[in-house]
């Protein structure tokens, strides 16, 4: 039961929060010579056109990068985030976002390898496309759990692991943690950065919980919330659980979140007073160690 498109939601503050945790890890991990791999479990179709009839129903990308796209960043993980949505939209009309994969191929020198399985009979076909001429590439129409076993650890010795799964199913949460332990256990030199929704503020907090009890060390919580808790508009936010992050992560995401929420919640905030009990400039974002080294 694969009903969960990535095309309706490209693009809205959910992807802007993740792509801006990703760029910046990579960008991290590229300062040093030695390959690396990236991972992307449930890797989507890779690049989507904003024009498409899935992206104009929803209109989410209105709500989220199309609000920042040409925006002269102060922080240097949001101008580069930015930089390159604006190399892939050089007409200077915001048309294209790209994936989490995209994003990737975009960064990585012809070194470094990338994985991604994606299990969706149509998404995964466009994304192979776009990997065809790339070398030390494998994509994957495979569960994404089947696929830590199928795929880690790889050559490299150190990368990123990006786990994204729609979280159309309860079940999800636990096969993530299960899956997320063998990952660890294959590839504990890795960078792994979780997505998750946040909804229900009691079901996101025991999502942490169980990550945190695998006992793996080393977490840092990230998370972004342009509308209230309960506002009723389903997803009000998200965030991001990195295991082994890079050392300077929390500081650039500190600034570049401080820089980031005004552009982003005025628009959809705009019944709340600034100061309100729940959603205060002090609550829309936060950056918080769960475990330490
Ligand atoms: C949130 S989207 C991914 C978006 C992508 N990571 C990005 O940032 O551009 C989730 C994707 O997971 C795929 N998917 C769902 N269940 C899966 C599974 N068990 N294994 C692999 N892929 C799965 C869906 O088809 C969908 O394309």
């Amino acid at each position: 039961m694969l009903s969960y498109r990535h095309s309706y939601h490209a693009g809205n503050h959910a992807d802007v929060l993740k792509h801006l945790v990703q760029v910046t890890i990579l960008d991290y991990l590229l300062q040093k010579d030695k390959p690396l791999c990236y991972h992307d479990t449930h890797a989507g179709a890779g690049l989507y056109s904003l024009n498409s009839e899935h992206s104009q129903k929803t209109a989410e990308y209105q709500q989220g990068i199309a609000l920042l796209w040409q925006y002269q960043a102060t922080s240097a993980p949001l101008a580069r985030y930015l930089q390159l949505i604006s190399d892939l939209n050089p007409e200077g009309e915001l048309a294209f976002y790209p994936g989490s994969p995209k994003i990737a191929a975009l960064m990585l020198r012809p070194q470094d390898t990338i994985q991604a399985t994606e299990l969706h009979p149509t998404d995964f076909p466009m994304l192979q496309s776009q990997f065809a001429r790339r070398r030390y590439t494998r994509i994957e129409n495979i569960d994404a759990y089947a696929g830590f076993k199928a795929m880690l650890p790889p050559l490299a010795k150190r990368g990123l692991v990006l786990i994204d799964p729609p979280y159309e199913l309860k079940t999800e949460y636990t096969d993530l943690v299960a899956g997320l332990n063998e990952a660890y256990r294959r590839f504990p030199q890795a960078t792994y950065a979780i997505w998750y929704p946040v909804i229900e503020r009691d079901a996101v907090e025991a999502f942490i919980k169980a990550i945190v009890g695998t006992g793996i060390k080393n977490q840092l919580r990230i998370e972004f919330c342009p509308l209230p808790d309960k506002a009723g508009f389903g997803m009000s936010g998200s965030g991001m659980l990195v295991i082994n992050p890079p050392y300077t992560l929390a500081q650039q995401m500190r600034d570049a979140l401080t820089e980031l929420a005004p552009l982003l919640c005025h628009t959809q905030d705009n019944n709340k007073q600034p100061g309100s009990h729940e959603h205060s400039a002090g609550n829309l974002w936060q950056v918080s160690q769960l475990v330490g080294e």
